[in-house]
């Protein structure tokens, strides 16, 4: 029997409840809710009654066995202008058949002709560097795993298409994410100022994407980007994706899968740089395995302990810090009464540091992903990449990228944080550093730098 009064939680204001604490400082406000309160707490974002789940059974509970109870929450929605019915922000069965064409674009032999994409521009991106400059390391990775993304995802080269589709998209997400505490917008059709542009921006981005789905259409032989098997993909029924299903993919696609894994990068740089003892661990390790060549997708299974140097830096640094669900019926959830509409919030970013789960949590520890250490912790106390039917169709990619991206630019340089402008952590959709993180380079010792390395590690390209 289910009880029926609401978890604990703090007390909240009269209208907004906790919208100002949400606002301004959520990542220490859900903690500490957590913390205080347990495995479920409530609070209240203005009329939006929330649980935050922090237990690895309740979190499987939630993305695994209830799914089908479930659908995405408000902050999913709010991104349907630039996503459209695209797979992370669609539902049931038309969610369901998208996702079965999009699969095949992700399997294992598909992603191997990417790992060779990801070394080359990885490579090309280094010529722009050297030694002694200061750059923007967060917004180095994005330019790169952008690159990546267009490459892989729509078959692009740096072009000037490329600069216009990525300027219309920061305007739009931009626009979008207008902060939280304006709870009263205009309906889009308004002709606000703020409208305008984002109306302006999507309409830009409409007109590219299209552009792109007709370039691979009129292609005789199907590349093997990832718009290209989209394209081709047949249902049981043989129906294909119709222009506007393959725009909403494409820009999914596309957003979902270079920001969260420049995001992954970016915070394994800045952890590395305040942990000289592991860096070293890693480099002998590509000393080992690369001996200064570019890594090959066949490298990966002997990058061990790269792999556990990028876990243990989301493990800290969550990129998607923030899953939210509504439920759709009534239901019951660690002994509460769910009520039809309620959202759940699963923190990665709370649970990932609860000490019941990872001894010493604030310390960052790549040991603990040993297997033998893995196993002893629970399966959804870590969740970076969500779970059950819908886990991130992304995952391999990204931590195939996340890996050779490392060993490539680690071999060459190494970098010393500066201390201006400080690293703030700012959560918005992602975890995002809000003046990025800014860095010294310094070629890496007895480092060569690639151009002197035989091209032929690229024969996957
Ligand atoms: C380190 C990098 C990444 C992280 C941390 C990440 C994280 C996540 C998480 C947590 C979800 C589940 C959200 C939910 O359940 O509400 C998700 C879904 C998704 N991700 Fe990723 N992601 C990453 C990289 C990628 C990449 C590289 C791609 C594509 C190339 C991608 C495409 C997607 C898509 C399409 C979904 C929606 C899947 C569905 O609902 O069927 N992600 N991601």
């Amino acid at each position: 029997m289910s009880k029926t009064e609401l978890p604990p939680g703090p007390r909240g204001r009269f209208l907004t409840g906790h919208l100002r604490e949400f606002a301004d400082t959520r990542l220490e406000f859900m903690t500490d809710c957590a913390r205080t309160h347990g495995d479920i707490s409530t609070f209240r974002i203005a009329t939006i009654r929330i649980f935050l789940v922090n237990h690895p059974d309740l979190i499987e509970r939630v993305l695994v066995t209830d799914a089908r109870r479930y659908i995405k929450h408000f902050g999913a929605r709010m991104y349907k202008p630039v996503l459209g019915n695209g797979l992370v922000t669609s539902e049931g069965d038309f969610w369901l058949r998208q996702r079965r064409l999009a699969q095949p674009a992700f399997a294992r032999a598909r992603l191997n002709t990417y790992g060779g994409q990801m070394v080359e521009l990885t490579v090309r991106h280094l010529r722009q560097w050297q030694p002694g400059q200061q750059r923007n390391v967060m917004a180095e990775m994005s330019t790169l795993t952008s690159a990546i993304a267009l490459k892989t995802l729509f078959g692009l080269e740096a072009t000037a298409e490329r600069e216009a589709y990525t300027d219309a998209l920061r305007e739009a997400f931009s626009l979008l994410s207008a902060p939280l505490r304006r709870v009263l917008r205009w309906p889009r059709w308004v002709p606000t100022p703020h409208n305008r542009r984002l109306n302006q921006a999507i309409r830009r981005l409409d007109e590219l994407v299209l552009g792109f789905i007709d370039q691979g259409r009129r292609r005789a032989e199907p590349g093997t980007d990832l718009l290209s098997t989209l394209l081709h993909a047949q249902d049981e029924d043989g129906s294909r994706m119709t222009n506007a299903q393959l725009r909403d993919e494409a820009m999914t696609l596309y957003l979902a899968g270079h920001e969260t894994t420049a995001l992954t990068l970016g915070w394994t740089w800045y952890v590395l740089a305040q942990h000289p003892h592991i860096e070293e661990r890693l480099v002998a390790e590509w000393r080992q395995v690369l001996d200064g060549r570019p890594p090959t997708i066949e490298d990966l299974p002997r990058l061990r302990y790269t792999e556990q140097v990028v876990m243990e830096a989301m493990r800290l640094y969550p990129p998607v810090y923030l899953i939210g669900r509504e439920a759709l019926e009534e239901t019951d959830l660690g002994g509460y009464r769910v009520k039809r509409g309620t959202t759940i919030f699963l923190s990665q970013w709370v649970t990932h540091r609860d000490p019941r789960y990872f001894e010493d949590p604030l310390t960052f520890k790549p040991e603990r992903w040993e297997p033998e250490r893995a196993r002893l912790i629970p399966k959804y106390a870590y969740f970076p990449f969500g779970g059950g039917p819908r886990i991130c169709i992304g995952n391999h990619f990204a931590m195939m990228e996340a890996v050779l991206l490392l060993a490539t630019i680690g071999q060459q340089y190494r970098f010393q944080l500066l201390p201006d402008p400080p690293v703030i952590l700012w959560p918005l959709v992602t975890l995002v550093p809000m003046y990025g993180i800014p860095v010294h380079l310094e070629r890496r010792a007895g480092a060569r730098p690639y151009e002197e390395v035989p091209a032929s590690f690229c024969h996957s390209v």
